[in-house]
């Protein structure tokens, strides 16, 4: 899909030129998996995969939302006056929801707008298109109404939706990531604080594979919120002997001196991966601005394994396509990313041995669970941008 014929479509059922194209990435988490939301550190970069927008204003209140992605849903109208949260609308309550809470926060958005998305992250990976969706919608809203509006809080209003209008208790990660986002460029993100640094990504002659194992994951429906309340118990019951405000301010130690409180082997062992996860993220990130990839890679693995066994949130798929990726020649390390159950692992592959990896891992995937996976080269992107006579 080329701008040209995106352009030609929103005339068609705008009846009016489109004016400005908008992108948006996706993300990935190099490591720092379920530590967001426990006050750790997370460090993921958002990639050239996300979402590209053409809008307008119009004149009236109307919000005339149409997507290439969901063609067969046709425009999707509402009006500015009622931005309630309707299963109806579908995916349009994700960009409804960014519009409703600027508008709360006394942004003047006063005119209603034609706004055609088009997104190349396949759908249900787990590579955060809600949330490039939601930066997207802030940030074109921003652009044509000129709002002087702080990128922070166009990240936290991103996350709002999440939590408060689709109903998903996720942190912040993927907002921050996206909104954010920097070229060639990794974010350490202290989820506590929301200090944060940004640490240039230096493969040397690898690059990031990214595998989709096409299971479709719906946070909504996953055992995500779950997992974040047997956290919020670790933490309360842990706040008994410790004064701590998250698991993220324990280090090991801390949780090797104290774990016999924990009230059952499963509080124990979500508590544990969420403590250890953050530590490996700092050691992660240290060898990562130190030039030292295979103690990078050997991290993720062990990232992936605490997933598997402490967190629980690998399953069939995940495991396949890592443990493929793991018994190859020339791969760093490799773990899932995102919230799992599904969606997408990565791998660090050297370059010259990509094609074999891709054909290898994609064998024995299918070999596993019955039919094929995908496979994309990450390239890291910048965040949010008016796109300037660029190409999709
Ligand atoms: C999802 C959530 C994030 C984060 C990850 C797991 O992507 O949206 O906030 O919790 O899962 O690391």
């Amino acid at each position: 899909m080329d701008l040209n014929t995106l352009k030609k479509k929103f005339e068609e059922l705008f009846k009016q030129p489109s004016m400005k194209a908008f992108f948006s990435p996706g993300r990935i988490n190099l490591i720092g998996e379920h530590t967001d939301y426990n006050g750790g550190n997370v460090f993921p970069c958002a990639i050239t995969l996300g979402t590209y927008a053409l809008a307008t204003k119009r004149d009236d209140t109307l919000i005339k939302f149409y997507s290439e992605n969901f063609s067969e849903l046709g425009v999707i109208t509402i009006d500015l006056n009622n931005l309630e949260d309707d299963p109806a609308d579908k995916w349009t309550n994700y960009p409804k929801g960014m519009i409703k809470f600027l508008k709360e926060a006394g942004y003047v958005i006063d005119h209603g707008l034609n706004i055609l998305y088009y997104g190349t992250i396949p759908n249900g990976a787990g590579l955060s298109s809600s949330a490039s969706i939601e930066l997207l919608t802030g940030f074109i809203v921003q652009d044509l109404f000129e709002l002087e509006l702080d990128r922070l809080d166009l990240i936290k209003t991103g996350q709002r939706v999440e939590n408060e209008f689709i109903g998903v208790n996720s942190g912040i990660m993927d907002q921050f990531a996206i909104g954010k986002g920097k070229k060639d460029t990794a974010i350490l993100l202290d989820c506590n604080t929301l200090d944060y640094e940004m640490i240039p990504v230096v493969l040397k002659d690898h690059s990031i594979v990214i595998m989709n194992t096409k299971k479709r994951r719906e946070l909504a429906d996953s055992k995500y919120n779950e997992r974040r309340s047997e956290c919020d118990q670790a933490l309360a019951e842990f706040q008994k002997e410790l004064n701590i405000s998250s698991l993220g301010a324990m280090d090991e130690k801390t949780f090797d001196e104290h774990k016999a409180i924990l009230s059952n082997e499963t509080i124990l062992k979500r508590a544990r991966h969420a403590v250890t996860e953050n530590q490996r993220t700092l050691k992660a990130a240290t060898a990562l601005k130190a030039g030292k990839l295979a103690e990078f890679g050997k991290l993720m693995n062990e990232s992936h394994i605490s997933l598997k066994d402490d967190y629980e949130v690998t399953g069939l798929e995940l495991d396949a396509l890592v443990q493929a990726a793991w018994d190859q020649p020339g791969v760093l390390g490799a773990r899932m990313t995102g919230a799992g159950f599904g969606g997408c692992a990565i791998a660090i592959v050297e370059n010259n041995t990509i094609d074999d990896f891709i054909t290898q891992v994609g064998k024995h995937y299918q070999e596993k669970v019955g039919y094929p996976g995908e496979f994309y080269i990450a390239q890291i992107s910048d965040g949010p941008k008016v796109m300037e006579g660029e190409n999709l």
